[in-house]
């Protein structure tokens, strides 16, 4: 990785940098400004020079990249089974929204948050229920007391950004398992959002939601992407990891029609990434600036049709 070569990014048609004009630093888009790591370049340059671009679909050797990624990573043994690819981690956050939860009913989530954290449950006609982090000893933490204080039987998903854009926290094992506990209790699907995880900054290590217990593995959807670790978010690669089945159904009945399949670069691009990614790559993407921020222009300003 070349950290220190400036790369042009004008005329490419980046969001971040062609949304405002030249003298706004547009710190709310969270991709980052150096070239990718070589092996993923040469697979997407291979792919290009091959010249035909038709429809792909996940091939068995990215499968085996992701399983061994997470398994080296993370001691994840995940059922190939298990994977539901998506073109995107904030579609699934909409998507959950719709799965787990009826029209009357609540999404609970820590605030300050992303902010798709709080306008899927709003896009898709549900109540929010944002319960505000404590910042404690300069250091903030999850406000259990106030989640056990607003929950209610009608709510029915936690939406967990883990680790915390823009708190900055990678969760401890601790209250990781606090917040499986509070899920589990109340019988609520939790939602762990873990596209940062791959980027930690401290010596904390990322515990993934889903492995704190058994119970865990049962009531948890696990959000993943090689987009902000590997810096491909324009590559709109992202996946579920759902292990039971009536959860994984209903996430996916949810899906059907919506989302095509992964673009064949983004096939090429993941499968290096999550190939070559470790171990080479674990000291230098930690070098990396984290890249987090939570302030963006409104949806209907990115997307001006939108309501
Ligand atoms: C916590 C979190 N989730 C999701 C996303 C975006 O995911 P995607 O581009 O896959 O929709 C971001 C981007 O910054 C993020 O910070």
């Amino acid at each position: 990785m070349d950290f220190d070569r400036l790369v042009d990014r004008t005329g490419t048609a980046s969001l971040k940098w062609s949304f405002y004009g030249q003298d706004v630093l547009p710190l709310w888009v969270a991709d980052m400004d150096f070239a990718v790591a070589p092996p993923v370049v040469e697979a997407a340059q291979a792919f290009a020079e091959h010249g035909v671009y038709g429809y792909a679909r996940v091939p068995e050797s990215l499968l085996q990249a992701i399983r061994g990624f997470l398994l080296s990573r993370y001691g994840w043994r995940v059922d190939p089974d298990w994977l539901v690819f998506l073109p995107g981690v904030v579609p699934a956050l909409n998507l959950v929204c719709r799965a787990y939860s009826g029209p009357d009913q609540a999404v609970m989530t820590v605030t300050p948050v992303y902010p798709p954290f709080l306008e899927a449950p709003l896009f898709q006609d549900r109540r929010l229920q944002a319960v505000p982090a404590v910042l404690e000893d300069g250091r903030w933490r999850l406000p259990l007391e106030e989640m056990e204080a607003a929950v209610t039987p009608q709510t029915r998903v936690f939406l967990y950004c883990h680790p915390h854009n823009p708190l900055g926290r990678a969760w401890e094992r601790e209250e990781v398992a606090a917040v499986v506990d509070f899920c589990h209790r109340h019988d609520l699907v939790l939602c762990s959002d873990e596209i940062h995880c791959d980027l930690l900054l401290d010596p904390v290590e990322h515990v993934p939601a889903a492995l704190t217990s058994e119970a865990a593995g049962r009531i948890t959807v696990t959000l993943m992407s090689p987009s902000k670790a590997f810096n491909l978010p324009g590559l709109n690669f992202a996946f579920a990891i759902i292990a039971d089945l009536d959860l994984r159904r209903r996430f996916s009945r949810e899906a059907r029609g919506l989302f095509s399949l992964p673009g064949c670069f983004s096939v090429a691009a993941a499968e290096a990434a999550y190939r070559e990614g470790e171990p080479g790559w674990r000291s230098s993407s930690s070098t990396c600036a984290a890249t987090a921020t939570w302030w963006r222009p409104s949806w209907a300003a990115i997307y001006p049709a939108s309501p």
